[in-house]
C-alpha cells in the first residue's frame, strides 16, 4: 500500500468517527411506541461493467466507503435502505457485484428498485436476488413504504427492439427520447389500500427512487402521478418522503409532506436550475451545493443517517470530500431547513 493510499483508508476511519453522533439519540414521540432510531440511507452506486470481472473502479469505491462509514455508525442504524441504481446499465452481472459489495454491511439492508435496475429485463433479475418491487413495513411506531417510482408507459416500455436498447435511453439524463416516470393505477390502489389499516397519528415514510414531486421533466427529475400519491397520503398528519436519483441535495415542504433527496455515492448530477433552459421546478427551500470538483473524484457524492423524532426527521449527508450537511425539520417554520446554510443562497463548499 502506498503512503498516499494508507493515509486515505485511516482517513476515511477518521471521518466516519467523527460522525456527528449527537444528533442520534432524540426522543420519537408516538404515545407508548415511543423510541428512539436512526437509519441509513446509501443510493445510486451505478456499478459499471466493463468487461468479465472488471467493473468502474470509481463507482465500487464510493459503494465501499459507504458502507465502510455506515458500520461505524454508533449507535448502530435500526437498518441500512438502499436507494436503487444499483446497477448502470441494469445487467445481472452488475446488480451482483453491487450486492457483492454490499453484503460488507454489518447492518441490515433493505432495497428500493431503480430505473437502471429495470429497463434492461423490467426486474427479472433485481428480483430474483431482491424480491418485491414495492412494499411496506412497520418499525418502532413509523410506517415504512417502498414504492417502485420508476415504471412508465406500456406502449414506450414495448416499443423497443431490444432491452439494451430501453435502457440505454432510459440511462441518458437528458434524452427525449425517454418516458416520464410514474407509480400507476396498481401501485396506487395498494398503497391506498396498505394506508387504510394504518392510523392518520401514525408518521409515514415513502421511500421513492424518482421524486414523488415535479421538479424537471427533461431529466425525469419527474414523477408523473406525483399529485395523485400526495393525495393518498394527505390524511396523514406528518409524512415524509425521501428519494434518490437525483443525486444532489434537494429538500421541500408541500403541505403534510416534507421531502428529502439523497446523494448518490457514484457521482454528482447538476442542479437543472443552472442547466436547464425549459421550465423547472426545483424547490425554493433548497439551497443548492457548490460542485463538483473534478479533482476530486468523490466531490458531491456520500450517504446519509436519518434520525426519525416526533415524526419528523433530520437528514444528516455524509460527505467525504465537502462539508456534512443537517437538513432537519424546523418545527416552528413547519418545514425541512439546512441547520447551516439556510439563510445563505449558494453557499461555498469546503473540500478536504
Ligand atoms: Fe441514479
Ligand atoms: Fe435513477
Amino acid at each position: 500500500m502506498q503512503r498516499r493510499d494508507f493515509l486515505k483508508t485511516t482517513g476515511t476511519l477518521a471521518a466516519g468517527a467523527m460522525i456527528p453522533m449527537s444528533l442520534v439519540e432524540i426522543a420519537f414521540g408516538k404515545g407508548n411506541e415511543a423510541q428512539n432510531f436512526t437509519f441509513a440511507f446509501i443510493s445510486d452506486s451505478h456499478i459499471q461493467q466493463i468487461k468479465g470481472a472488471k467493473f468502474v473502479r470509481n463507482w465500487d469505491k464510493g459503494l465501499e466507503r459507504a458502507v465502510a462509514e455506515c458500520n461505524l455508525l454508533n449507535p448502530r442504524p435500526d437498518f441500512v435502505m438502499y436507494g436503487g441504481d444499483i446497477a448502470q446499465l441494469g445487467k445481472a452481472s452488475e446488480i451482483d457485484h453491487g450486492l457483492e459489495l454490499l453484503s460488507a454491511s454489518k447492518n441490515e439492508l433493505k432495497y428500493m428498485l431503480g430505473e437502471h435496475d429495470y429497463y434492461l429485463d423490467l426486474g427479472e433479475h433485481w428480483s430474483k436476488r431482491l424480491g418485491e418491487h414495492y412494499y411496506s413495513f412497520d418499525h418502532k411506531g413509523v410506517h415504512f413504504v417502498v414504492l417502485n417510482s420508476i415504471l412508465t408507459d406500456e406502449k414506450w416500455v414495448n416499443k423497443w427492439s431490444s432491452g439494451e436498447e430501453r435502457m440505454g435511453v432510459m440511462a441518458g439524463l437528458d434524452n427525449p427520447q425517454g418516458s416520464p416516470f410514474m407509480v400507476g393505477y396498481k401501485q396506487r390502489q395498494w398503497l391506498a389500500k396498505d394506508l387504510g389499516k394504518v392510523d392518520h397519528d401514525t408518521p409515514v415514510v415513502v421511500f421513492s427512487h424518482s421524486p414523488l414531486q415535479k421538479i424537471y421533466k427533461g431529466w425525469n427529475f419527474w414523477t408523473d402521478d406525483a399529485e395523485l400519491i400526495q393525495a393518498i397520503l394527505k390524511p396523514f398528519k406528518k409524512v415524509n418522503v425521501i428519494y434518490g436519483h437525483v443525486h444532489q441535495i434537494q429538500y421541500n415542504q408541500i403541505g403534510n409532506i416534507t421531502f428529502h433527496s439523497v446523494m448518490a455515492t457514484a457521482w454528482p448530477w447538476p442542479y437543472p436550475s443552472t442547466y436547464a433552459k425549459a421550465k423547472q421546478y426545483l424547490p425554493k427551500l433548497t439551497v443548492e451545493m457548490n460542485r463538483a470538483d473534478p479533482f476530486f473524484e468523490r466531490d458531491a457524492t456520500g450517504w446519509q443517517f436519518i434520525d426519525v423524532h416526533s415524526g419528523n426527521i433530520d437528514l444528516s449527508y455524509v460527505l467525504p470530500n465537502n462539508e456534512n450537511r443537517v437538513v432537519g425539520f424546523n418545527t416552528k417554520t413547519r418545514r425541512p431547513e439546512d441547520r447551516k446554510y439556510q439563510d445563505v443562497q449558494k453557499p461555498p463548499q469546503k473540500h478536504y
